[in-house]
Protein backbone atom coordinates (compact mmCIF):
# COMPACT_ATOMS: atom_id res chain seq x y z
CA UNK A 1 0.00 0.00 0.00
CA UNK A 2 1.08 3.69 -0.62
CA UNK A 3 2.20 5.12 2.44
CA UNK A 4 -0.15 7.91 2.84
CA UNK A 5 -4.13 7.32 3.56
CA UNK A 6 -6.23 8.71 1.34
CA UNK A 7 -7.65 11.20 4.07
CA UNK A 8 -4.20 12.60 4.51
CA UNK A 9 -3.71 12.95 0.48
CA UNK A 10 -7.24 14.40 0.64
CA UNK A 11 -6.24 17.26 3.34
CA UNK A 12 -2.67 17.59 1.84
CA UNK A 13 -3.01 17.45 -2.11
CA UNK A 14 -6.66 16.71 -3.24
CA UNK A 15 -9.69 18.18 -3.30
CA UNK A 16 -12.15 15.45 -4.10
CA UNK A 17 -15.57 15.66 -5.04
CA UNK A 18 -18.55 14.28 -2.84
CA UNK A 19 -19.63 12.01 -5.61
CA UNK A 20 -17.88 11.22 -9.10
CA UNK A 21 -19.86 10.42 -11.95
CA UNK A 22 -18.99 8.06 -14.52
CA UNK A 23 -20.48 9.15 -18.26
CA UNK A 24 -19.98 6.56 -20.71
CA UNK A 25 -19.01 7.54 -24.59
CA UNK A 26 -18.64 4.06 -26.13
CA UNK A 27 -21.63 4.29 -28.00
CA UNK A 28 -21.06 7.50 -29.27
CA UNK A 29 -17.36 8.96 -29.51
CA UNK A 30 -16.50 5.13 -28.75
CA UNK A 31 -17.93 4.30 -31.87
CA UNK A 32 -16.36 7.00 -34.10
CA UNK A 33 -13.75 4.69 -33.94
CA UNK A 34 -12.34 4.54 -37.40
CA UNK A 35 -13.53 1.65 -39.22
CA UNK A 36 -16.00 1.01 -36.38
CA UNK A 37 -19.68 0.88 -36.71
CA UNK A 38 -22.05 -0.65 -34.45
CA UNK A 39 -25.74 -2.02 -35.91
CA UNK A 40 -29.28 -0.93 -33.33
CA UNK A 41 -28.79 -4.21 -32.00
CA UNK A 42 -25.52 -4.54 -30.96
CA UNK A 43 -25.97 -1.10 -29.60
CA UNK A 44 -28.11 -2.36 -27.29
CA UNK A 45 -26.42 -5.15 -26.51
CA UNK A 46 -23.61 -2.80 -25.00
CA UNK A 47 -26.00 -0.48 -23.27
CA UNK A 48 -27.30 -3.29 -21.39
CA UNK A 49 -24.00 -4.19 -20.23
CA UNK A 50 -22.84 -0.95 -19.28
CA UNK A 51 -26.21 -0.70 -17.27
CA UNK A 52 -25.75 -4.11 -15.79
CA UNK A 53 -22.15 -2.45 -14.99
CA UNK A 54 -23.22 0.60 -12.80
CA UNK A 55 -22.08 3.15 -15.14
CA UNK A 56 -24.28 6.50 -13.84
CA UNK A 57 -25.09 7.52 -17.72
CA UNK A 58 -24.90 6.13 -21.31
CA UNK A 59 -24.44 8.73 -23.97
CA UNK A 60 -25.76 6.24 -26.52
CA UNK A 61 -25.25 8.04 -29.69
CA UNK A 62 -26.04 10.96 -31.82
CA UNK A 63 -29.89 10.90 -32.80
CA UNK A 64 -29.85 13.55 -35.20
CA UNK A 65 -26.97 11.84 -37.24
CA UNK A 66 -28.95 9.10 -38.70
CA UNK A 67 -32.20 6.95 -38.76
CA UNK A 68 -30.55 4.43 -36.89
CA UNK A 69 -28.80 6.30 -34.33
CA UNK A 70 -32.42 7.93 -33.59
CA UNK A 71 -33.65 4.09 -33.30
CA UNK A 72 -31.06 2.85 -31.35
CA UNK A 73 -31.33 5.99 -28.76
CA UNK A 74 -35.35 5.47 -28.27
CA UNK A 75 -35.04 1.49 -28.49
CA UNK A 76 -32.16 1.97 -25.31
CA UNK A 77 -34.47 4.62 -23.90
CA UNK A 78 -37.28 2.37 -23.86
CA UNK A 79 -35.66 -0.21 -21.66
CA UNK A 80 -35.67 1.84 -18.75
CA UNK A 81 -32.25 1.64 -17.80
CA UNK A 82 -30.67 2.51 -14.49
CA UNK A 83 -28.05 4.23 -16.18
CA UNK A 84 -29.35 7.63 -17.84
CA UNK A 85 -29.58 7.65 -21.22
CA UNK A 86 -27.52 10.63 -23.14
CA UNK A 87 -27.50 12.17 -26.46
CA UNK A 88 -25.10 14.32 -28.20
CA UNK A 89 -26.45 17.34 -30.44
CA UNK A 90 -24.87 20.41 -32.00
CA UNK A 91 -26.15 23.82 -30.61
CA UNK A 92 -28.70 23.56 -32.94
CA UNK A 93 -32.74 23.23 -32.96
CA UNK A 94 -32.98 20.29 -35.45
CA UNK A 95 -30.32 17.91 -33.77
CA UNK A 96 -31.86 19.39 -30.32
CA UNK A 97 -35.30 18.17 -31.45
CA UNK A 98 -34.45 14.61 -32.38
CA UNK A 99 -33.05 14.10 -28.72
CA UNK A 100 -36.36 14.91 -27.75
CA UNK A 101 -37.36 12.75 -30.70
CA UNK A 102 -36.03 9.68 -29.12
CA UNK A 103 -37.91 10.90 -25.77
CA UNK A 104 -34.23 11.36 -23.51
CA UNK A 105 -34.21 13.51 -20.45
CA UNK A 106 -30.40 14.49 -20.81
CA UNK A 107 -29.01 15.80 -23.84
CA UNK A 108 -25.29 16.31 -24.36
CA UNK A 109 -24.68 19.77 -26.64
CA UNK A 110 -21.61 21.17 -27.59
CA UNK A 111 -19.91 23.87 -29.63
CA UNK A 112 -16.37 25.02 -30.89
CA UNK A 113 -14.73 27.81 -28.29
CA UNK A 114 -10.90 27.54 -29.98
CA UNK A 115 -9.62 30.17 -32.04
CA UNK A 116 -9.21 27.53 -34.79
CA UNK A 117 -13.11 26.17 -34.56
CA UNK A 118 -14.64 29.82 -34.31
CA UNK A 119 -11.89 30.70 -37.55
CA UNK A 120 -11.78 27.53 -39.59
CA UNK A 121 -14.47 25.48 -39.12
CA UNK A 122 -17.62 27.20 -37.57
CA UNK A 123 -16.53 30.67 -39.31
CA UNK A 124 -18.53 32.74 -36.32
CA UNK A 125 -17.57 35.03 -34.17
CA UNK A 126 -17.09 34.82 -29.85
CA UNK A 127 -20.04 37.01 -29.36
CA UNK A 128 -22.48 34.60 -31.67
CA UNK A 129 -20.68 31.21 -30.61
CA UNK A 130 -21.75 32.24 -27.30
CA UNK A 131 -25.62 33.33 -28.43
CA UNK A 132 -25.86 30.10 -30.20
CA UNK A 133 -25.00 28.05 -27.05
CA UNK A 134 -27.20 30.22 -24.71
CA UNK A 135 -29.88 29.31 -27.31
CA UNK A 136 -29.36 25.86 -27.41
CA UNK A 137 -29.63 25.45 -23.98
CA UNK A 138 -32.85 27.60 -23.35
CA UNK A 139 -34.35 25.78 -26.04
CA UNK A 140 -32.84 22.10 -24.67
CA UNK A 141 -34.30 23.71 -20.71
CA UNK A 142 -37.93 24.83 -22.26
CA UNK A 143 -38.28 21.28 -23.46
CA UNK A 144 -37.43 20.00 -20.01
CA UNK A 145 -33.89 18.13 -20.94
CA UNK A 146 -31.10 18.09 -18.09
CA UNK A 147 -28.37 19.68 -20.01
CA UNK A 148 -24.54 19.06 -20.08
CA UNK A 149 -22.54 21.77 -22.28
CA UNK A 150 -19.14 21.24 -23.82
CA UNK A 151 -16.88 24.01 -25.47
CA UNK A 152 -15.45 22.24 -27.61
CA UNK A 153 -11.42 21.98 -27.75
CA UNK A 154 -12.05 23.82 -24.22
CA UNK A 155 -8.00 23.08 -23.50
CA UNK A 156 -7.25 25.50 -27.02
CA UNK A 157 -9.12 28.57 -25.93
CA UNK A 158 -8.42 31.46 -24.61
CA UNK A 159 -9.17 31.15 -21.17
CA UNK A 160 -11.32 34.72 -20.73
CA UNK A 161 -13.59 33.29 -23.32
CA UNK A 162 -13.74 30.11 -21.96
CA UNK A 163 -14.76 31.40 -18.93
CA UNK A 164 -16.71 33.98 -20.44
CA UNK A 165 -18.99 31.01 -22.12
CA UNK A 166 -19.41 28.97 -19.70
CA UNK A 167 -20.76 31.63 -17.45
CA UNK A 168 -23.29 32.53 -20.06
CA UNK A 169 -23.91 28.39 -20.64
CA UNK A 170 -24.74 28.45 -16.62
CA UNK A 171 -26.81 31.66 -16.75
CA UNK A 172 -29.06 29.95 -19.21
CA UNK A 173 -29.38 27.17 -17.44
CA UNK A 174 -27.44 24.83 -17.99
CA UNK A 175 -26.62 21.66 -15.38
CA UNK A 176 -23.20 20.31 -16.00
CA UNK A 177 -20.12 21.90 -17.82
CA UNK A 178 -18.08 19.60 -19.76
CA UNK A 179 -14.29 20.49 -20.30
CA UNK A 180 -12.95 18.56 -23.63
CA UNK A 181 -9.84 18.39 -24.38
CA UNK A 182 -10.00 17.34 -27.96
CA UNK A 183 -6.88 16.93 -29.69
CA UNK A 184 -5.13 15.12 -26.01
CA UNK A 185 -2.77 18.27 -25.59
CA UNK A 186 -2.81 18.08 -21.84
CA UNK A 187 -0.52 16.74 -19.44
CA UNK A 188 -1.21 16.51 -15.86
CA UNK A 189 0.21 19.91 -14.29
CA UNK A 190 -1.36 21.43 -16.82
CA UNK A 191 -4.96 19.40 -16.18
CA UNK A 192 -4.31 20.70 -12.33
CA UNK A 193 -3.48 23.83 -12.99
CA UNK A 194 -6.75 24.25 -15.42
CA UNK A 195 -9.01 22.25 -13.16
CA UNK A 196 -8.21 24.44 -10.28
CA UNK A 197 -9.23 27.53 -11.84
CA UNK A 198 -12.74 26.13 -13.00
CA UNK A 199 -13.25 25.15 -9.58
CA UNK A 200 -12.57 28.36 -8.10
CA UNK A 201 -14.58 29.81 -10.31
CA UNK A 202 -18.08 27.70 -11.08
CA UNK A 203 -20.00 26.37 -8.66
CA UNK A 204 -22.21 23.58 -10.85
CA UNK A 205 -20.80 20.11 -11.34
CA UNK A 206 -17.96 19.74 -13.91
CA UNK A 207 -17.39 17.33 -16.01
CA UNK A 208 -14.10 16.44 -18.45
CA UNK A 209 -13.86 14.51 -21.39
CA UNK A 210 -9.96 13.92 -22.84
CA UNK A 211 -8.87 12.63 -25.76
CA UNK A 212 -5.74 10.02 -25.51
CA UNK A 213 -3.13 11.57 -28.19
CA UNK A 214 -0.44 11.54 -26.03
CA UNK A 215 -1.26 8.43 -24.15
CA UNK A 216 -2.14 11.04 -20.94
CA UNK A 217 -5.87 11.00 -21.15
CA UNK A 218 -5.97 8.20 -17.89
CA UNK A 219 -3.63 10.55 -15.84
CA UNK A 220 -5.35 13.68 -16.77
CA UNK A 221 -8.65 12.89 -15.81
CA UNK A 222 -7.19 11.16 -12.38
CA UNK A 223 -5.56 14.83 -12.35
CA UNK A 224 -9.07 16.40 -12.68
CA UNK A 225 -10.98 14.44 -10.18
CA UNK A 226 -8.15 15.19 -7.84
CA UNK A 227 -8.53 18.80 -8.25
CA UNK A 228 -12.53 18.15 -7.70
CA UNK A 229 -14.09 17.43 -11.22
CA UNK A 230 -17.59 15.74 -10.49
CA UNK A 231 -17.90 13.94 -13.46
CA UNK A 232 -15.31 11.90 -16.25
CA UNK A 233 -16.03 11.05 -19.71
CA UNK A 234 -14.71 7.37 -20.74
CA UNK A 235 -15.33 4.42 -23.17
CA UNK A 236 -14.82 0.81 -22.66
CA UNK A 237 -11.25 0.10 -23.80
CA UNK A 238 -10.35 3.74 -24.41
CA UNK A 239 -12.23 3.55 -27.93
CA UNK A 240 -12.92 6.77 -29.80
CA UNK A 241 -11.83 8.98 -32.47
CA UNK A 242 -8.01 8.63 -33.39
CA UNK A 243 -6.17 6.91 -29.93
CA UNK A 244 -9.38 7.40 -28.35
CA UNK A 245 -10.97 8.29 -25.25
CA UNK A 246 -10.31 8.20 -21.60
CA UNK A 247 -10.25 4.23 -20.11
CA UNK A 248 -12.97 3.24 -18.40
CA UNK A 249 -11.56 0.19 -16.81
CA UNK A 250 -8.53 2.24 -16.02
CA UNK A 251 -10.04 5.01 -14.29
CA UNK A 252 -12.31 2.85 -12.23
CA UNK A 253 -9.53 0.56 -11.16
CA UNK A 254 -7.10 3.30 -10.45
CA UNK A 255 -9.47 5.63 -8.44
CA UNK A 256 -10.74 1.93 -6.43
CA UNK A 257 -6.86 0.92 -6.57
CA UNK A 258 -4.68 4.52 -5.21
CA UNK A 259 -8.16 6.30 -3.47
CA UNK A 260 -9.77 3.86 -2.33
CA UNK A 261 -12.44 4.74 -4.30
CA UNK A 262 -15.01 2.42 -4.73
CA UNK A 263 -17.86 4.35 -7.59
CA UNK A 264 -21.04 2.10 -7.91
CA UNK A 265 -19.13 -0.12 -10.60
CA UNK A 266 -19.16 -4.12 -10.53
CA UNK A 267 -15.61 -3.97 -11.54
CA UNK A 268 -15.80 -7.85 -12.02
CA UNK A 269 -17.58 -7.29 -15.17
CA UNK A 270 -14.86 -5.05 -16.26
CA UNK A 271 -12.71 -7.78 -18.15
CA UNK A 272 -16.03 -9.48 -19.83
CA UNK A 273 -17.30 -5.95 -20.90
CA UNK A 274 -14.16 -5.04 -22.63
CA UNK A 275 -14.01 -8.75 -24.31
CA UNK A 276 -17.53 -8.18 -25.67
CA UNK A 277 -16.82 -4.49 -26.96
CA UNK A 278 -13.87 -5.79 -28.81
CA UNK A 279 -15.87 -8.57 -30.72
CA UNK A 280 -18.66 -6.74 -31.49
CA UNK A 281 -16.35 -3.37 -32.64
CA UNK A 282 -13.60 -5.43 -33.95
CA UNK A 283 -11.08 -3.53 -32.09
CA UNK A 284 -9.01 -6.14 -30.88
CA UNK A 285 -6.61 -5.12 -27.76
CA UNK A 286 -3.00 -5.08 -27.10
CA UNK A 287 -1.94 -7.79 -25.02
CA UNK A 288 -0.07 -5.16 -22.74
CA UNK A 289 -3.07 -2.80 -22.31
CA UNK A 290 -3.60 -2.11 -18.83
CA UNK A 291 -6.22 -4.40 -16.81
CA UNK A 292 -7.59 -5.99 -19.84
CA UNK A 293 -5.17 -6.80 -22.12
CA UNK A 294 -4.06 -10.57 -22.17
CA UNK A 295 -0.88 -9.88 -20.66
CA UNK A 296 -2.40 -8.18 -17.52
CA UNK A 297 -1.48 -10.35 -15.29
CA UNK A 298 1.00 -13.10 -17.29
CA UNK A 299 3.84 -13.86 -15.97
CA UNK A 300 6.81 -15.00 -17.58
CA UNK A 301 10.45 -14.40 -15.36
CA UNK A 302 11.07 -17.32 -13.14
CA UNK A 303 11.61 -14.60 -10.72
CA UNK A 304 8.53 -13.26 -10.78
CA UNK A 305 6.79 -16.47 -10.62
CA UNK A 306 8.26 -17.58 -7.84
CA UNK A 307 6.76 -13.88 -6.52
CA UNK A 308 3.71 -14.73 -7.34
CA UNK A 309 3.24 -18.46 -6.15
CA UNK A 310 3.96 -17.61 -2.86
CA UNK A 311 1.78 -14.16 -2.53
CA UNK A 312 0.86 -12.59 -5.70
CA UNK A 313 0.99 -8.97 -4.84
CA UNK A 314 4.63 -9.25 -4.93
CA UNK A 315 4.17 -9.02 -9.08
CA UNK A 316 0.33 -7.70 -9.07
CA UNK A 317 -0.83 -4.20 -7.75
CA UNK A 318 -4.45 -5.60 -8.15
CA UNK A 319 -5.62 -9.31 -8.29
CA UNK A 320 -7.19 -10.25 -11.09
CA UNK A 321 -10.40 -11.37 -10.06
CA UNK A 322 -11.44 -8.30 -9.16
CA UNK A 323 -11.72 -7.33 -12.61
CA UNK A 324 -13.09 -10.39 -13.36
CA UNK A 325 -9.49 -11.85 -15.18
CA UNK A 326 -7.03 -14.37 -15.04
CA UNK A 327 -3.95 -14.88 -13.89
CA UNK A 328 -1.29 -16.81 -16.91
CA UNK A 329 2.00 -18.32 -15.71
CA UNK A 330 4.25 -18.23 -19.49
CA UNK A 331 6.89 -20.57 -20.48
CA UNK A 332 10.23 -18.81 -21.91
CA UNK A 333 13.73 -18.61 -21.64
CA UNK A 334 13.01 -16.68 -18.33
CA UNK A 335 11.18 -19.26 -16.69
CA UNK A 336 12.04 -20.59 -13.37
CA UNK A 337 12.36 -24.01 -11.69
CA UNK A 338 9.14 -22.81 -9.80
CA UNK A 339 6.88 -22.43 -12.64
CA UNK A 340 7.72 -25.55 -14.13
CA UNK A 341 7.02 -27.27 -11.00
CA UNK A 342 4.13 -25.46 -10.63
CA UNK A 343 2.53 -26.00 -14.61
CA UNK A 344 3.39 -29.70 -14.08
CA UNK A 345 1.90 -29.80 -11.06
CA UNK A 346 -1.39 -28.25 -12.93
CA UNK A 347 -1.82 -30.92 -15.58
CA UNK A 348 -0.86 -33.52 -12.85
CA UNK A 349 2.95 -34.74 -14.61
CA UNK A 350 5.05 -36.29 -12.45
CA UNK A 351 8.84 -36.26 -13.40
CA UNK A 352 12.10 -37.56 -11.40
CA UNK A 353 14.76 -35.16 -11.19
CA UNK A 354 16.75 -35.77 -14.08
CA UNK A 355 13.49 -35.74 -16.80
CA UNK A 356 12.40 -32.46 -15.04
CA UNK A 357 15.95 -31.06 -15.41
CA UNK A 358 15.74 -31.99 -19.09
CA UNK A 359 12.49 -30.64 -19.94
CA UNK A 360 13.53 -27.47 -18.04
CA UNK A 361 16.62 -27.34 -20.35
CA UNK A 362 14.28 -27.96 -23.57
CA UNK A 363 12.07 -24.73 -22.62
CA UNK A 364 15.12 -22.76 -21.98
CA UNK A 365 16.31 -23.65 -25.19
CA UNK A 366 13.36 -23.04 -27.37
CA UNK A 367 13.08 -19.14 -25.34
CA UNK A 368 16.42 -19.01 -26.64
CA UNK A 369 15.42 -20.10 -30.57
CA UNK A 370 12.80 -17.21 -30.52
CA UNK A 371 10.09 -19.56 -29.78
CA UNK A 372 7.23 -19.39 -27.63
CA UNK A 373 6.56 -22.17 -25.43
CA UNK A 374 2.90 -22.68 -24.82
CA UNK A 375 1.10 -25.18 -22.40
CA UNK A 376 0.37 -28.03 -25.42
CA UNK A 377 4.38 -27.77 -26.34
CA UNK A 378 5.32 -28.25 -22.68
CA UNK A 379 2.68 -31.62 -22.40
CA UNK A 380 4.45 -33.03 -25.40
CA UNK A 381 7.73 -32.38 -23.91
CA UNK A 382 7.22 -33.46 -20.58
CA UNK A 383 4.97 -36.60 -22.21
CA UNK A 384 7.57 -37.30 -24.21
CA UNK A 385 10.25 -37.46 -21.87
CA UNK A 386 8.29 -39.77 -19.40
CA UNK A 387 7.33 -41.92 -22.28
CA UNK A 388 10.98 -42.08 -23.15
CA UNK A 389 11.91 -43.06 -19.77
O1 LIG B 1 -13.82 15.49 -28.10
C1 LIG B 1 -14.74 16.31 -28.14
O2 LIG B 1 -14.56 17.52 -28.07
C2 LIG B 1 -16.10 15.78 -28.28
C3 LIG B 1 -17.22 16.77 -28.18
C4 LIG B 1 -18.41 16.34 -28.94
C5 LIG B 1 -17.53 17.04 -26.75
O3 LIG B 1 -16.28 14.59 -28.38
ZN1 LIG C 1 -14.45 13.43 -27.93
Amino acid sequence: MYDKTIETLKKEDMNLADEIYIFDTTLRDGEQTPGVALTVDEKIQIALKLDQLGVDKIEVGFPAASKGELQASKEIRALDLNSTVVGLARSVKDDIDAVLDADLEYIHTFIGTSPLHRDYKLKMSKETIISTAVEAVEYAKDHGLTVEFSAEDATRTERDFLFDFYNEVVSAGADFIDVPDTVGILTPILTRELMTDIKENFKIPVSVHFHNDFGLATANTLTAIECGANQAHVTVNGMGERTGNTSLEEIVVALYSAYGIKLNIDTSQLYSLSDFVGRLTGVKMPVNKPIVGDNAFAHESGIHVHGILNNSSTYEPISPELVGHSRKIVLGKHTGANALKSKLKDYHIELNDEQFEKVFNQIKALGDRGKCVTDDDLKAIALTELSSA
